[in-house]
């Protein structure tokens, strides 16, 4: 069975929607390793109770860039991971990393990606009077947020929207679309 790493700095919601889909046999692969770079990411609680091995790995133990993306590399093979799964991991993925996974590792963005890329997507899609944003699952590749394209779903924005509704009729989108994205990685549906 395929192991995948999942890269988290935070809530996790995504995480568990990943672990939860594993669980009940909707992705045939096995969450084996969670990776924070923040100590206080939820997340890793979320994989704690699900007995799955957690880590924070301190991006300032780290002299640069790269040797903390060595560590990571280090980390990620030890579980054997075939698949890195990026949820809300609040950094860019340098070329230590993507040497090693590249076309093996995705992430999901909440819009409609090519719109809206990097930080408070939500914000610039209400900032941008947009009718309809929503969420993306793509490959990661050297650029931020530019990877091709695996699964869209879209919401409509409403006039009353904040930040934090909008944001919350995507994440639902993305709780859905993201195990859906993994499942089509594992069965060999979807290739770099
Ligand atoms: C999500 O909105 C995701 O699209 C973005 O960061 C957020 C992470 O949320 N990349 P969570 O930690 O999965 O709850």
């Amino acid at each position: 069975m395929l192991n995948i790493g999942v890269l988290i700095s935070g809530r996790g919601s995504n995480l568990q929607a990943l672990i939860d889909a594993s669980e009940c046999g909707d992705i045939p692969a096995k969450i084996s390793i969670v990776i924070s770079n923040k100590s206080d990411a939820y997340g890793l609680e979320r994989a704690k109770k699900h007995n799955i091995p957690a880590v924070f790995i301190n991006p300032r133990d780290f002299s640069d860039k790269n040797s903390y993306e060595r560590k990571i590399v280090e980390t990620l093979k030890q579980y054997n991971v075939g698949l890195v799964c990026l949820a809300g991991y609040m950094k860019i993925v340098g070329e230590v990393i993507l040497t090693e996974y590249k076309g093996k590792m995705i992430n999901i963005h909440p819009s409609l990606l090519p719109k809206y890329p990097g930080l408070h997507a939500q914000k610039q899609a209400l900032e941008d009077k947009a009718k309809v944003s929503g969420a993306t699952v793509h490959f990661v590749d050297e650029g931020c947020d530019t990877g091709s394209i695996i699964l869209q779903a879209e919401v409509p924005v409403l006039e009353n929207d904040t930040e934090d509704s909008l944001s919350a009729r995507i994440l639902e989108q993305e709780h859905k679309i993201y195990p859906e994205a993994v499942r089509l990685f594992v069965e060999g549906k979807v290739k770099f």
